[in-house]
């Protein structure tokens, strides 16, 4: 089987593969964050949208072949399995400990050493540079057999020092190779310091294409980028590919991102509650695109894709639901082959049930519907729908507005609510104040219930009240005239970024305070705190330390 995981959903995956890495490390006192960490998006959407794998059957025959050339990504390696359900995420503690069956390098999978293997794993990464040529094997092996399964293997930047990494490179071509995709893990960190100060790489791609691979460049922690890597990549015949995945080491924790010191460092156990905050404090910027000038949204996407957006949010409006009319699903199709950034459409209209069909097949990732123009069946036959095409599905509610005591019993298939903090139909409205309680409140109740979805708020976003929403649970922030009445959208994309940034900052101290260890946290975050200081008021504190 192949999973196909909703976006939203996937992203929540790829929290947990982090999370259940970093406390296995901490756990055990050794291990390697920063290449679990790069890496992360690139295992969550092979194991979550693309492999075809069976974690109830590791040795299934049809299944494709995921090698993990890089051995120390291990912690992150094995969380991506237990993620995927091939053993429990509790065994994540016994990282590295004595019996374990979960040691500091993978052991591939064996019936006859199920204590000593690990389910999931196909290759036994000791030294490195050696995974190319496993992969290689398998692959021709597959075609000799006239096998449909696929090979994936990821590779290290750092580890492509190994000369037999370029004999492998030269071998996979040769023999064409089309069933066979790379990975590179282009982090520009090794064991001892940056590639480039080390055994300087550049120019990565003119030596892959030099070697006759296919080569497509992405950024690594972009899930939609991976998934369109992907998809390329099982169109080329004849020729093997590789994926250079430019990634950030240790990314997702502030102080160890690109940070050569967590190559191979665990942090202090008593520093894991603040990093599971941070890890979860992940948020999404969505820039609404009927604000601004009228119209011209190819030009508007093409602005926030540049501007570092996350996703786009489409103000869908009938003039009926809503007294405002923008666009509909025609023109949502229209868009989508200009970009691959996620499409969430906040559907404005009376009759969402007779339409849902229409955005599904619009490109929609996320499509979210007003819990006002819905009741319990009408949501059960859009929820079916939605989620058998595999998108994230979302309910809305207007300021006055709860949500409806039918909504709670899909909590489970909800990936996003929509908190309303202006009455819909028009950007450039005022937040209305009452709504950062709402979405606190709502988000305390919300995962006393076992909610594993987003909270999206929506209306009158800027840079003031996106630290409020942001503090009250929010993790995804739509902001329209905030972004595009702004000449310069980069700039106005960073500052909500910037801003929710010190309301995270703010909060890690908080945290810091109650577990009595803010000195520690400081002196680890320095390089990170710094620069925010004087927003966070504690530049004497720092000057001390
Ligand atoms: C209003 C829409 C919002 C709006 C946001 O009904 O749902 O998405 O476009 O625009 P600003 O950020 O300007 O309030
Ligand atoms: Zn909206």
């Amino acid at each position: 089987m192949i999973f196909h995981m909703r976006y939203l959903d996937l992203k929540r995956k790829i929290q947990e593969i982090r999370i259940n890495a970093i406390e296995g490390i901490a756990e055990a006192g050794s291990g390697h964050p920063g290449a679990s960490f790069s890496a992360a998006e690139i295992m969550g959407v092979l194991y979550f949208r693309r492999l075809r794998h069976d974690p109830t059957n590791p040795i299934w025959t049809e299944r494709d072949y995921f090698i993990n050339s890089k051995g120390h990504s291990a912690p992150g390696y094995y969380a991506t399995l237990a993620v995927a359900g091939y053993f429990s995420t509790f065994e994540m503690k016994s990282l590295r400990k004595f019996g374990s069956r979960l040691q500091g390098h993978p052991v591939r999978y064996s019936k006859l050493l199920q204590h000593h293997s690990v389910p999931g794993v196909e290759y036994s990464a000791g030294s490195e540079g050696i995974g190319l040529s496993v992969s290689i094997g398998i692959a021709l092996a597959n075609v000799i057999d006239n096998k449909k399964n696929n090979v994936y293997v990821l590779l290290g930047d750092g580890e492509t020092n190994e000369g037999q990494v370029w004999e492998a490179a030269m071998a996979a071509p040769k023999y064409k190779l089309d069933n066979l995709v790379a990975v590179l893990d282009r982090n520009k960190i090794q064991q001892d310091g940056f590639t480039e100060d080390v055994m300087p790489l550049d120019p990565v791609r003119d030596k892959w294409v030099a070697f006759n691979w296919n080569v497509i460049e992405i950024n690594g922690h972009k899930v939609e980028q991976i998934m369109d890597a992907l998809n390329k990549a099982s169109e080329i015949k004849d020729k093997p590919t590789i994926i250079i995945a430019n990634t950030i080491k240790g990314r997702g924790i502030k102080h160890m991102a690109n940070n050569p010191q967590w190559h191979g460092k665990a942090p202090q156990n008593k520093q894991i509650p603040l990093l599971i905050e941070e890890l979860k404090g992940e948020y999404l910027i969505a820039p609404s695109i009927i604000a601004g000038e009228k119209e011209n949204y190819e030009d508007k996407i093409k602005k926030v894709e540049r501007g570092d957006a996350d996703i786009i949010h489409l103000d869908v409006m009938d003039g009926k639901f809503v007294p405002n009319t923008t666009f509909l699903a025609d023109t949502i199709k229209k868009l989508r082959p200009i970009t691959n950034i996620p499409f969430d459409a906040h559907l404005m209209i009376e009759k969402p049930y007779d339409h849902i069909e229409e955005y599904i097949n619009a490109g929609c990732d996320i499509i979210t519907i007003h819990a006002e123009t819905c009741d319990n069946d009408k949501f059960r036959y859009i929820r079916e729908k939605v989620m058998s095409a595999g998108i994230s599905l979302g309910i809305a509610i207007n300021p006055e507005t709860e949500l409806p005591e039918w909504a709670f019993s899909y909590l489970d298939d909800i990936d996003v609510i929509i908190v309303m903090s202006v009455n819909p139909g028009f950007t450039g409205q005022k937040f209305i104040p009452e709504i950062t309680s709402k979405i606190s409140n709502l988000n305390r109740s919300l995962k006393l219930k076992g909610y594993k979805g987003y909270i999206e708020a929506d209306g009158g976003i800027d840079a003031s009240t996106v630290q409020r929403v942001y503090d009250a649970g929010a993790r995804i922030m739509v902001a329209g005239s905030a972004v595009f009445s702004n000449s310069d959208i980069n700039t106005a994309i960073l500052q909500l970024k910037h801003k929710t940034n010190v309301t995270l900052e703010r909060n890690l101290l908080k945290k810091a305070d109650e577990n009595g260890i803010r000195k520690d946290w400081i002196i680890a975050r320095k390089h990170i705190l710094i620069p925010l200081a004087s927003e966070l008021g504690i530049e004497d504190e720092i000057n001390q330390l």
